[in-house]
């Protein structure tokens, strides 16, 4: 389905896939798209609307509905917002009606750089480069706790990693896309990592990836 270079980055939370995936998309030009903020505005607006985002028909009616403009919302940011992403995840229709969205982007002319959980698995799985990115949950966790202090949330550090711990058991558990490196995704472990250094690999892995795909293109 992929007619240009796409570039699938997925990975568990607070792994450093989002700030890979910025990275990328500055050096190459690609433009990128957080998937997460689809899943997190759906579970904002399905409980602010005073539904269930537990529930599948509620949630998929907001699903259906959300338009680019609503990802905006600095709300979508927060540790609730994220818990909230990870329940409305589970539901097959949410997912579905998700797709386009995705699909879409992914097809823009000159290529593009998707982040999330099942990009490389289900909605770019011809994507010429796929990364995979981990790190241990503490290192997450403590990515995680500076993040969101710095947004100026007061959480305690043991929260963030049990939040941590409870994302990646559901999200990998879920039967709908459950999160797993694609069979042929690169994985980019930054445990031991910096930021600048998790980027440099990355900027590695696209650009072997993309000699491959031009000459399979040529030949
Ligand atoms: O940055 P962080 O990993 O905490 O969150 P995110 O990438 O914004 O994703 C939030 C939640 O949305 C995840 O825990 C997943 O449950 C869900 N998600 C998904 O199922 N599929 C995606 N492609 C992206 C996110």
């Amino acid at each position: 389905m992929t007619g240009d270079f796409v570039i699938a980055v997925d990975g568990p939370a607070a792994s450093g896939k989002g700030t890979v995936a910025t990275r990328l998309g500055r050096e190459l030009g690609l433009p990128v798209l957080d998937t997460g903020l689809l899943y997190r505005a759906v579970g904002v607006l399905t409980e602010r609307a005073g539904d269930d985002p537990d529930d599948a028909g509620h949630a998929t009616a907001v699903a259906l509905l959300l338009t680019a403009d609503q990802l905006e919302d600095p709300a979508l940011r927060t540790r609730a917002a994220g818990e909230l992403a990870s329940r409305v995840a589970v539901h097959p229709r949410v997912r579905a009606a998700l797709l386009d969205f995705q699909r879409t982007f992914a097809l823009q002319p000159g290529g593009a750089i998707l982040d999330g959980r099942d990009i490389g698995t289900v909605i770019c799985p011809d994507a010429p480069a796929k990364l995979y990115v981990t790190a241990t949950p503490d290192v997450r966790a403590e990515r995680r706790w500076k993040q969101l202090r710095g947004q100026g949330e007061d959480v305690a550090y043991e929260d963030v990693l049990a939040d941590i711990r409870r994302r990646d058991a559901r999200d990998g558990s879920r039967d709908a896309a459950p999160m797993r490196p694609a069979d042929d995704a690169a994985l980019l472990e930054t445990t031991e990592m910096t930021i600048e250094q998790a980027a440099d690999a990355a900027r590695r892995i696209v650009e072997a990836a993309r000699a491959r795909w031009e000459k399979s293109r040529q030949g």
